[in-house]
């Protein structure tokens, strides 16, 4: 069994004495394929994606069970920053901003032909690694391609494709190049069969798989039911089937209930407690700086609450911790800038001598994150869109005496935790000052009845299951 994916398990850093020192990598996709770990013969084909990990490649250190590939740096960086980052996580979530956005030119041209050019290295290395008729899984939109390339350099293999970002509806597909489209779900086609983390996004592949013109809409189908589409590729006469699959990835609760009573999280515990002052309540969010995130709506929604409701004002604090992402592009940079200047003004507006209205935290620590969860009365996730969104899942497992979510209705884990959670239109900062009033304002009793609820929804499909759930259902 082979997995791909651009970020891998492990990245390296050169020490000063010039030693390598390899660190666990972050993300929710690395927590998710957690479960290959236990699988002595599974293949882990990543990016190098530092100098580290470069130089380790050239040293040949690494890892049982994990080859990186040395993508030449220019190459990665336009087909990660350029069209992954810049172009499709734009697209999938929704993010383009007329009128300066989209611009499909000649440096879109040149950064795609980037992206074909990576995609092709994986696959490349994937056929050379693989044994005959063994599973491969490729991981999400920065490998679009490597599916329909893997199948034309190997067919006996059984080639899967799970997708950890929702997908575009296709009246915004539709804004990329008709030739680009096309490439992109024939790529994906190549597989046997497609994961996606709720039915919505699995509908919306399908809709703009219908035709590179849009002319076939696929039926609405329910939630979760696998569907299929029969294709027969140019050059390629058999008929093939692409099956469907909708797999919700959730929270792994053995190990974060654990980790999260673990003393470095105490120490963090007893920091923040002082941060924020006795007897307050909290807001907690959990986020990547990232704007499909939704932070700076999230501030505003919050001073909008303090403005609205004084009565609040010196008895909530928002912990606000937006840990810095994909900083070689400026429009991250921007927005993590914002989120600070926004938290300041706050700060400025509303704070007094004994107490800080925001803490705003941007140095990643998962042992503070965990901290924050058990202390967490609520939890604000809001993200204009999000494949899944594991931060509305983690919170309810861990937070010490139960805590409500406000969630965005765009979230993928709204699909099965909306009942229980406060649902909020994430564009909308007076209803989702609201929502955190109603949050803050519920009694006890009932703030702990649901979080019992949602902590039991969160966990329904751990890690370890979602993973050997589509690696069955690739195998039958
Ligand atoms: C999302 C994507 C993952 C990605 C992660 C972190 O969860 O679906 O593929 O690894 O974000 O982003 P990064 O760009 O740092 O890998």
């Amino acid at each position: 069994m082979l997995v791909a994916s651009n970020r891998g398990p492990v990245s390296y850093t050169v020490g000063e004495d010039g030693s390598l020192d390899a660190k666990r990598g972050g993300g929710g996709l690395v927590s998710g394929l957690s479960a290959i770990g236990s699988d002595g013969d599974a293949l882990w084909v990543c990016s190098a994606l530092s100098d580290g990990d470069r130089e380790a490649v050239r040293r040949g250190v690494g890892e049982d069970g994990v080859r990186m590939l040395d993508i030449p740096a220019d190459v990665h960086a336009d087909a990660y920053n350029g069209i992954a980052n810049s172009v499709l996580w734009f697209v999938h979530h929704m993010l383009y901003q007329t009128p300066l956005e989209p611009v499909f030119d000649a440096e879109f041209r040149r950064q795609w032909a980037s992206y074909e050019t990576y995609n092709r290295a994986f696959a490349e290395a994937l056929a050379e690694e693989a044994a005959r008729g063994a599973a491969v899984v490729v991981q999400d939109y920065h490998l679009c391609l490597v599916p329909g390339m893997l199948r034309e350099l190997r067919p006996d293999l059984r080639i899967g494709h799970f997708s950890h970002t929702p997908w575009a509806p296709p009246e915004y597909f539709a804004m990329l190049p008709d030739d680009i489209r096309a490439q992109l779900v024939w790529g994906m086609l190549g597989a046997d069969r497609l994961g996606f983390l709720t039915g919505r996004w699995a509908q919306a592949f399908m809709s703009c798989a219908g035709g590179t013109d849009g002319e076939r809409i696929f039926p609405l189908w329910p939630s979760g039911a696998p569907r299929s589409i029969e294709h027969t590729p140019t050059g390629h006469p058999p008929l093939r089937t692409t099956w469907i699959g909708v797999h919700g990835l959730g929270a792994d609760a053995d190990f974060l209930r654990k980790r999260a009573h673990e003393p470095d999280v105490e120490e963090r515990m007893a920091a923040l407690r002082q941060e924020i002052g006795e007897g307050r309540r909290t807001i907690v969010r959990v986020d990547r700086t990232e704007l499909s995130k939704n932070i700076v709506r999230g501030l505003l929604a919050y001073r909008q609450l303090l403005s609205d409701h004084p009565e609040w004002r010196g008895r909530v604090v928002h912990v606000a911790f937006a840990y810095p992402s994909r900083q070689d592009l400026a429009v991250y940079r921007d927005y993590t800038a914002e989120v600070r200047r926004l938290a300041d003004e706050i700060n400025a507006e509303y704070g007094t001598p004994g107490w800080k209205p925001v803490v705003l935290h941007v140095k990643d620590d998962f042992a503070r994150s965990l901290a924050a969860y058990r202390l967490a009365d609520v939890a604000l996730v809001n993200p204009i869109r999000d494949g899944m969104n594991l931060v509305a899942k983690e919170v309810p497992v861990v937070s010490d005496a139960g805590c409500a979510l406000v969630l965005s209705r765009e979230a993928g884990a709204h699909a099965e935790l909306g009942e229980d959670a406060i649902t909020v239109n994430p564009y909308d900062v007076t209803g989702t000052a609201a929502a955190l009033h109603e949050a803050l304002s519920m009694r006890p009793e009932e703030r702990a009845e649901r979080s019992k609820r949602l902590a039991a929804a969160a966990t329904a499909l751990p890690p370890a299951q979602w993973f050997v759930d589509q690696l069955d259902a690739l195998r039958s």
